[in-house]
């Protein structure tokens, strides 16, 4: 027999708990789904009309099952004390200082929740580790649990990393290309990986399902998002060999993609990757080699981290460069802030390392993105590293609700999100508004050139000699 679900917690309503809790509630309504939040701003804002993660296809979802089976509360304890499982899904960001200070995952998040779980709970409980953690974290968590627990209640411990990828959350979470649960290789552990199972198969076909144990499904998680960000890095260098050489990324891109062995995805260069994740759990991946005496594994991943770093730098170089070696008062629309499309997620986005160097070199920069706030803007750019106070910052920093209004009067254009609109941009109506000579700087490779240079701008792409 195994234990059948019938209430869900999760704690943390960020951008992994609360579409992946609210798809299981749209496909689980005998199952009530409960969100919880240390945050009170964030818990008010998915009860509005306005939620607080930007996703298309997640208001839907969520405004129908809002009230009925899913439920957003900063009431953690009750929550808890209801559930039959809980996700973990607080953040796991890079640690800022002390052991293991630029590549550790900071687990204090991990480790208050799991402590609540053990002071709280009066029943057992099923506990998922739905964040992304270094491997052998379920074990840390299951001491915890235990020296903790009250009344001889039991916890099992599951692994069930999240691969969705934010812009596109919904489709992942209601196709996803696998679900992974890893559990103790216990008959308890196989129970309980079970009951997860049963869950997902509402909706899930059962040989998408794959159960490991508790180790290779922590591991899997941050290997799986290290191999991703190995191909971009890997294009990149690759389109810097282009614009020294004449060949043209995209056609490298394509002819190695179209062997079935390599596969077309997660080959389109840029700018660089950016999102709260790749970079962290590299770095994660980097300390773990590290701590296990595998220096040569450490650099080979290190590796992945630092050819972004050089690919983000190499743009603004040629763009600098190419505006006759100087910046200095010239003005430049960034279209693009998020990093990426679809999303209004700025974490570690490319446009905040081009921002903050056009600003270092004194340039006036208009900022239009469509979906992330001046506020957020601001706070991005005044980081502890840079040496501006807010106020020099705002007369060098504007931000535009279009991407006219960014160009008109500019030196230079640079792409730094792909967002769908910048390929429907009107460029004969921009090109008029612009200084002369008009320079685009295409860190997305989403324009046509050649349209583009018949219209009269210098064209410069990433991974293209020009
Ligand atoms: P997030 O910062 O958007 O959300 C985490 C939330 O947890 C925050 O709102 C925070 O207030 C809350 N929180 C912290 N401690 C809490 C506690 N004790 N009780 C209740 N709430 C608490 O982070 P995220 O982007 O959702 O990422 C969460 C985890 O999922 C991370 O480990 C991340 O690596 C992983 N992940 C993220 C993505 C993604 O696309 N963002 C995808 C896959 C996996
Ligand atoms: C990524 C993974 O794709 C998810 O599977 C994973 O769950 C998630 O990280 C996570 O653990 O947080 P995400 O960061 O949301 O998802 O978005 P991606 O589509 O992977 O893009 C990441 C970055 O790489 C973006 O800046 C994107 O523009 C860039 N990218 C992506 C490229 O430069 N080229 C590509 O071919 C693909």
């Amino acid at each position: 027999m195994t234990t059948q679900v019938k209430k869900i917690c999760c704690l943390g309503a960020g951008y992994v708990g609360g579409p992946t809790c609210a798809v299981i509630a749209h496909k689980c309504p005998h199952i009530q789904v409960t969100i919880v939040d240390l945050n009170e701003t964030r818990i008010n804002a998915w009860n509005s009309d306005n939620l607080p993660i930007y996703e298309p296809g997640l208001d839907k979802i969520v405004f129908d099952r809002r009230g009925k089976n899913l439920f957003f509360t900063t009431e953690v304890d009750k929550a808890i004390n209801e559930a039959d499982l809980i996700f973990v899904s607080v953040n796991t960001p890079t640690k800022k200082a002390g052991m293991g200070a630029g590549y550790a995952a900071d687990l204090a998040y991990i480790e208050s929740a799991t402590r609540q779980i053990a002071e709280v709970a009066r029943s057992s409980k099923i506990v998922v580790e739905k964040s992304t953690v270094p491997c052998r974290t379920a074990e840390s968590m299951r001491t915890i649990l235990e020296a903790n627990s009250h009344d001889d209640i039991r916890f099992d411990i599951l692994s069930n990393p999240e691969f969705l990828a934010e812009g596109t959350a919904i489709n992942d979470l209601l196709y996803p290309d696998r679900v992974l649960i890893g559990g103790l290789q216990t008959p308890e552990g196989f129970k309980a990986q079970q009951a997860l199972a049963e869950i997902y198969e509402q909706w899930v076909p059962k040989d998408k399902i794959i159960t490991t144990n508790l180790w290779s499904s922590e591991l899997s998680k941050l290997a799986a998002n290290a191999l991703l960000a190995q191909r971009i890095s890997s294009i990149n260098a690759l389109s810097a060999i282009c614009e020294a050489t004449g060949a043209d990324i995209d056609e490298v891109a394509y002819a190695c993609g179209r062997d079935s062995r390599i596969g077309p995805k997660f080959l389109k260069a840029s700018v660089g990757f950016g999102g709260s994740c790749f970079q962290k759990d590299i770095l994660n991946l980097v300390y773990l080699s590290e701590q296990l005496n595998l220096p040569e594994v450490a650099a080979y991943w290190k590796q992945v981290v630092d050819l972004n770093e050089y690919q983000k730098k190499r743009f603004v170089s040629r763009i600098i460069k190419t505006l006759f070696n100087t910046i200095t008062n010239k003005r430049i629309a960034v279209l693009g802030f998020a990093f990426k499309k679809d999303t209004g997620d700025t974490r570690e986005s490319a446009a905040i390392t081009l921002c903050k160097d056009f600003i270092q070199e004194n340039a006036r920069i208009y900022i239009y993105d469509p979906k992330v706030s001046e506020q957020q803007i601001f706070y991005d750019l005044s980081g502890p590293e840079v040496t501006y106070d807010i106020k020099d910052l705002k007369k060098r920093v504007t931000i535009v609700q279009s991407a006219y209004e960014a160009s008109a009067n500019a030196d230079a254009i640079v792409v730094a999100t792909e967002w769908d609109e910048f390929k429907e941009l009107d460029f004969e109506r921009i090109y008029k508004s612009m200084n002369k000579p008009a320079f685009i700087f295409d860190g997305r490779l989403i324009l046509d050139a050649e349209k583009l240079k018949s219209i009269g701008f210098r064209v410069h792409t990433i991974g293209r000699a020009n």
